[in-house]
């Protein structure tokens, strides 16, 4: 059985995520989209926020779990049979740091990455782009799923 994690901070999950999780979940058996819980960034939403929309949206994989983790991707994997970790590549911009990370979890630990391109129509969305917009009044109806949109917009009448 191929199992596979794609790990990511998810503040919140965009329709960007959502594309590579349901591609990743037809190339492999078992897809674990896993939270990172980064004691280094403020997030708009807590884990357990995040982990509640993710599961949310993700609900019609039948192949695709949520969980969270703290510390190294690698030990995750080991941690749970997980084969290799699936990333989304937007733009060259994103290569750099995804090759080095790629390439430094392969030396530590054997774990391979492997790397699905991200469709055109979301090659401009990030979380922050996404927050940014919320929360000065834009419309982000397209670029996140319902209950994220929802969230959102509760979140962003609370922010000061
Ligand atoms: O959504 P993000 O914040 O871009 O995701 C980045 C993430 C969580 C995938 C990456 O930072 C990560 O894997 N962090 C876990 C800690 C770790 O293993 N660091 C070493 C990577 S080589």
């Amino acid at each position: 059985m191929r199992r596979v994690v794609c790990p990511g901070s998810f503040d919140p999950v965009t329709n960007g995520h959502l594309d590579i999780v349901t591609r990743a979940a037809k190339l492999y058996d078992e897809v674990v989209v896993a939270v990172l819980r980064n004691p280094n960034k403020s997030p708009l939403f807590s884990v357990d926020e995040r982990v509640e929309m993710l599961r949310e949206v993700t609900r019609g994989l039948e192949n695709v779990q949520v969980a969270r983790f703290d510390g190294l991707i690698v030990d995750f994997c080991k941690a749970n049979d997980v084969s290799a970790i699936v990333k989304g590549l937007r733009a060259v911009s994103d290569f750099d740091y995804e090759l080095q990370m790629a390439q430094m979890n392969y030396n530590q630990a054997g774990v391979e990455t492997v790397f699905i391109s991200t469709n055109p129509l979301y090659a401009f969305l990030s979380s922050s782009l996404v927050k940014d917009f919320a929360k000065y009044g834009g419309d982000v109806t397209s670029l996140v799923p319902g209950p994220v949109l929802d969230r959102l917009k509760v979140r962003a009448a609370e922010a000061p």
